[in-house]
């Protein structure tokens, strides 16, 4: 059985004594919960800070993006083996806001894919439909097109060490979460999709769903049987919330 994974997307929120608070609020219940792993992935400047509160505890910590490339002159990015100096266990990699707002295509996005890989990160890489492509009818095209992507440069068998994330565009930062049942029919392409290349890396593959999760909605789609776990952007903000998501994920929960 595979093992839920709850990642906080702190975005670009937070202050140093904002996020002393949140972590302080969400170490110790989150610490009791069994059978679910969970994560936050925060701003780059609070990556120490993050690191400091969080190790030794059972969140993982990561960042938000990377630079596919290793080291040189790009003023202004951030390689994996920087990732690797905090620590990180995960770097978000092709959110719908980096491709939207930072044009980010599905090349890039593999590159970094694989540059995540290679300084050690697991990748959480998401993937997902806009509004217009849902109406449309081409969701499945989308999500294929984005997997394809990395597939063609990294394998399929690179997905044993990375997370997908289904974030339908749509039901982003909207209030609008897919239904349960809209989630996990993408979900199940997902994995069948990887299937019909390796069964095996399929069938262990965390695959988590983003997009408006509440407290309220979580267990619902939790229970969806290709429903790994949640990629949590302004729920993950709140520690009521955070931790509630997270306890319902928890195994039998
Ligand atoms: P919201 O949970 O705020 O809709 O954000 C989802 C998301 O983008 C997580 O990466």
């Amino acid at each position: 059985m595979r093992k839920k994974l709850v990642a906080g997307n702190w975005k670009m929120h937070g202050s140093l004594p904002e996020n002393r608070a949140l972590l302080d609020a969400i170490i110790s219940p989150i610490g009791t919960f069994e059978g679910v792993s969970c994560a936050v992935c925060v701003p780059f400047p609070y990556l120490f800070q993050v690191q400091s509160a969080l190790q030794g505890t059972s969140i993982a910590w990561g960042a938000q993006n990377l630079s596919q490339h290793e080291k040189g002159a790009y003023t202004g990015e951030v390689s994996a083996r920087m990732l690797s100096d905090f620590a990180c266990s995960y770097v978000i990699i092709g959110h719908s806001e980096r491709r939207s707002l930072y044009r980010e295509d599905d090349k890039t996005v593999a590159a970094k894919f694989v540059a995540a890989q290679a300084g050690g990160i697991t990748p959480i890489l998401c993937v997902g439909e806009t509004l217009q492509e849902r109406e449309a009818g081409v969701t499945e095209q989308v999500v294929a097109r984005q997997l394809d992507a990395v597939i063609e440069l990294a394998g399929v068998k690179a997905l044993d060490d990375a997370v997908v994330a289904y974030e339908p565009v749509w039901a982003i930062g909207t209030g609008k979460t897919a239904t349960p049942e809209q989630a996990q029919a993408v979900h199940a392409f997902i994995r069948g999709k990887i299937s019909a290349l390796a069964v095996d890396v399929a069938q262990k593959l965390v695959i988590q769903y983003g997009g408006s999760v509440k407290a309220s909605s979580a267990a619902q789609l939790f229970a969806m049987p290709d429903i790994d776990g949640g990629l949590i952007g302004g729920a993950s903000l709140v520690a009521e919330e955070f931790v509630a998501i997270c306890r319902a994920a928890q195994t039998g929960a």
